[in-house]
């Protein structure tokens, strides 16, 4: 799993994370691994310009597009897998991709499909992760690096980071405390996986 393929909708600033730390590191002469390709749902995520900057190969795959989830998640494995080359498996990143995927998708990339949430997994899957966390008094809060199976928000647990929640937070300010954790958790979460692979 060499060939690094990130998905994004929006910000992307866990992507940028992420291409930081493998030039940082040299990712590409201590593990072989590159981030080869950046790919949003959506044409306007902010990410997309971060990732030109960089020489990345940017594609932009609309859902609205597509009939059916099944259609779209077809087409996402069509472009993913052209970086999907003999001896150099493709490592699938998902990084804020806001969609649900299909288990055709899933399948597809077993074992190399990472996924990071908002949450402390397994409490608060879905969305609004940091509102509910606050609404059910939680003392702390976080993100976590998961295996991404079938089911959403579910799949092996392979980092994690824990923060406190402050009196006077809103979710505004917790997600913030959230993403600079996020950032640290998830480069680190990918070199473990791929030293192993
Ligand atoms: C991150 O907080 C990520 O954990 C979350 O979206 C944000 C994306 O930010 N992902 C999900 O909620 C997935 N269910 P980014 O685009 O700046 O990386």
């Amino acid at each position: 799993m060499k060939n690094i393929v990130i998905l994004i909708s929006g910000s992307g600033s866990n992507m940028a994370a992420i291409v930081n730390a493998a030039q940082r590191e040299d990712w590409l002469k201590k593990y072989g691994a590159r981030v080869v390709a950046v790919i949003s749902n959506k044409a306007n995520a902010q990410g997309l310009v971060f990732a030109q900057e960089q020489g990345l190969a940017t594609e932009v795959l609309d859902h609205k597009a597509f009939v059916s989830r099944e259609a779209f998640d077809a087409a996402l494995v069509a472009l993913i897998d052209r970086f999907d080359l003999p001896g150099q498996p493709v490592l699938v990143v998902l990084a804020g991709f806001m969609r649900i995927l299909t288990p055709g998708f899933v399948n597809h990339y077993a074992g190399r499909l990472l996924n990071i949430h908002p949450s402390l997994l397994p409490a608060f899957t879905g969305l609004n992760t940091h509102q509910r966390a606050l609404d059910a008094g939680c003392k702390v809060a976080g993100a976590t690096v998961h295996q991404v199976t079938a089911e959403l928000d579910h799949g092996g647990i392979l980092a994690q980071a824990v923060v406190p929640v402050l009196p006077g937070d809103t979710a505004v300010v917790l997600a913030a405390r959230v993403l600079t954790q996020e950032h640290l958790i998830y480069p680190q979460a990918i070199v473990a996986l791929i030293q192993k692979a």
